[in-house]
C-alpha cells in the first residue's frame, strides 16, 4: 500500500463526537435519579488495624478535594461560557453538580468513620493554588481531565484489593461516574479550542507535560499516607497513571498531545505500544456511551 493509500482510512460511520445537545440530554437523564442513591451506612466499618483507617481517611480526603475542585471549577467556567453557549454552560453545571454529588458521599463516608475533612498536605495545597490560578478555560479543563483520568484510575486499581463493602461503594460509584467524566472533558475542550480558534495549542501541550510530571509527583507522595488502605503499590500507581495519562490523546490526532518518552521509556512502554493497546479509548464517544447510564455499568478492577 503506498502512502496516498494508507492515509484513506478505511473505517465508516462510527462517531466519534458527539454535539452538546447529546450530553446535555445525558446529563439530564443522569440527574434526575442521581439522588436516589444512597451509601448504606447502617453498619460501622471494619478496619483491621488504626493504620488502615487513617489512611482511609487520607485516601478519601484528596478524593473530597478533587471533587470539590471539580465543583467549582465547572460552575465558573459555566458562566464564562453561558454568553456564548448556554447549552454548554448548561452541561457544565450538570457536570458540576455531579462532582458536588460526589463530595457530599465522601462527607458522609468520612463523618461515618469518624474521620472527617482534614487540612491539605503541603505538596497538595501547591497543586491546587497553582489549579485554581489558572484562567483560560481550555487550560482549566485539559488539567480537570487529567485529574479525572487518573481518579479513575486510582479507584479502579484501589478495587482490586479493598474489601471493605462500604468503601467499595464509594469507589465503585466514583469509578463509574469519572468514567463519564473523562470523555465529558473532552468535549469541553474542543467546544472551547472551536470558540477560541487562535488559543494556541503549543501552550496546552506545555500544560500537558508540566500536569503530566506533577501527577507523576503526586502519585509518589501518596503511597506514603494511602497504601495502608488501598494496598496498592508505587510501581502499580505510577506505571498505570503514566499509561492511562500516556493514551488519553494518542488516537485523537486534532488533539495532538505526546506523552513524555522518558516517562513511557522508565516504565517500558512506547507511544506505538500505547496506540495499540487495543483497549477502548477512555475519552472517546464509545466510552461515554458505555458509561451514561449508572445502572447499566459494571465496574471492573483495574
Ligand atoms: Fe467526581
Ligand atoms: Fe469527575
Amino acid at each position: 500500500m503506498n502512502a496516498a493509500e494508507k492515509s484513506v482510512s478505511t473505517l465508516i460511520g462510527i462517531p466519534t463526537q458527539r454535539p452538546t445537545s447529546w450530553w446535555l440530554e445525558t446529563l439530564r437523564k443522569r440527574a434526575e435519579r442521581m439522588y436516589d442513591e444512597h451509601l448504606d451506612l447502617s453498619k460501622p466499618v471494619a478496619f483491621e488495624s488504626e493504620d488502615e483507617r487513617r489512611a482511609c481517611i487520607k485516601f478519601f480526603n484528596a478524593a473530597y478535594r478533587a471533587e470539590e475542585s471539580g465543583k467549582a471549577g465547572a460552575h465558573k467556567l459555566a458562566e464564562e461560557v453561558r454568553p456564548w453557549d448556554p447549552d454548554l454552560a448548561e452541561c457544565l453545571v450538570l457536570y458540576g453538580n455531579e462532582e458536588g454529588w460526589h463530595r457530599e458521599l465522601l462527607d458522609e463516608f468520612l463523618a461515618h468513620i469518624g474521620g472527617g475533612v482534614t487540612a491539605m498536605g503541603r505538596m497538595t495545597k501547591t497543586f491546587y493554588d497553582v489549579y485554581g490560578k489558572a484562567e483560560r478555560l481550555e487550560s482549566i479543563m485539559l488539567t480537570n481531565l487529567m485529574f479525572e483520568t487518573i481518579g479513575a484510575t486510582t479507584y479502579r486499581l484501589s478495587l482490586r484489593r479493598v474489601k471493605q463493602p462500604l468503601a467499595r461503594q464509594v469507589l465503585v460509584i466514583l469509578t463509574r461516574d469519572e468514567s463519564f467524566h473523562v470523555p465529558l472533558n473532552v468535549h469541553f475542550i474542543r467546544e472551547i479550542l472551536k470558540h477560541h480558534p487562535e488559543r494556541s495549542r503549543a501552550r496546552l501541550k506545555a500544560i500537558y507535560q508540566a500536569v503530566f510530571h506533577s501527577l507523576i509527583l503526586l502519585s509518589l507522595a501518596s503511597r506514603k499516607v494511602a497504601q495502608p488502605f488501598d494496598r496498592v503499590t508505587w510501581k502499580e500507581l505510577t506505571s498505570a497513571y503514566v499509561e492511562n495519562l500516556g493514551r488519553l490523546f494518542v488516537n485523537e490526532p486534532d488533539l495532538d498531545f505526546q506523552p513524555p518518552r522518558h516517562l513511557l521509556a522508565a516504565f517500558g512502554m512506547t507511544r506505538g505500544g500505547l496506540r495499540s493497546a487495543g483497549e477502548p479509548d477512555s475519552i472517546s464517544v464509545a466510552a461515554a456511551e458505555a458509561a451514561a447510564r449508572r445502572e447499566d455499568v459494571q465496574v471492573t478492577p483495574l
